[in-house]
């Protein structure tokens, strides 16, 4: 059976196999891309990640991996990507985050969708701690993570080579603790 989840303005639910050319579109995108770090840098990188969300979305028992396409309910409208995978290592521990086509951006989307991956997270698969990363760059990705609560953790400074420069990743978390003292 599908996965979705609604919020107030959009739907996220599954990846499908027919999803591959929104995928693709998006990854495409170079604005979209600018601050990325997902291995969607060739055609055959995104269809690998396509074929592996939708073996996910099979899994029937302990899913703890969510890859999920954005949509406007009730059309086909490809919004843009969401995740939420834990870390198979520490299975309390989820990483979150999404991609919008830039007609979505600037209208409070992503901070809709956070607290949705936050109230999964929390509320559904009883996580501890729920962190998003982004290249310190990346105001928009900032203000939407610090926008839900999460706070600034550090900076795994210049570790990785993107497009055109050394990416500096900011971490911001969030604890089950402050996620419902701040639902109060
Ligand atoms: C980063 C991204 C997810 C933000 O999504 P969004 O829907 O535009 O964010 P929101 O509208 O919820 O905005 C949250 C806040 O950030 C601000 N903001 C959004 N984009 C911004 C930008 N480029 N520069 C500065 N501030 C920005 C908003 O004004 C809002 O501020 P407020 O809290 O003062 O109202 C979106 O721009 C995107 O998908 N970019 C490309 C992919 C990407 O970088 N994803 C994140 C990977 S870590």
């Amino acid at each position: 059976m599908t996965f979705f989840l609604r919020t107030e303005r959009l739907v996220l639910e599954d990846i499908t196999h027919e999803d591959l050319d929104n995928l693709l579109d998006l990854a495409r995108d170079r604005e979209v891309m600018r601050w990325v770090l997902m291995p969607f840098d060739d055609d055959s990188r995104v269809k690998t990640y396509v074929e592996d969300a939708v073996r996910t979305s099979e899994q029937v028992h302990g899913r703890r991996d969510y890859h999920l396409a954005v949509r406007v309910p009730g059309t086909t409208v490809f919004a843009g990507l969401a995740f939420l995978e834990t870390d198979p290592a520490l299975k309390s521990t989820a990483e979150i985050g999404c991609i919008l086509h830039r007609p979505f951006w600037k209208q409070g989307y992503a901070r809709e969708i956070t607290r949705a991956l936050l109230r999964l997270g929390f509320e559904d698969l009883s996580l501890h701690r729920i962190y998003g990363k982004c290249d310190e760059q990346n105001r928009g990705s900032i203000k939407a993570l610090e926008g839900c609560g999460l706070r600034y953790e550090g900076t795994l400074r210049e570790h990785v080579w993107l497009h055109d420069h050394w990416r500096s990743s900011q971490y911001f978390g969030i604890l089950d603790s402050e996620y419902y003292s701040q639902k109060r």
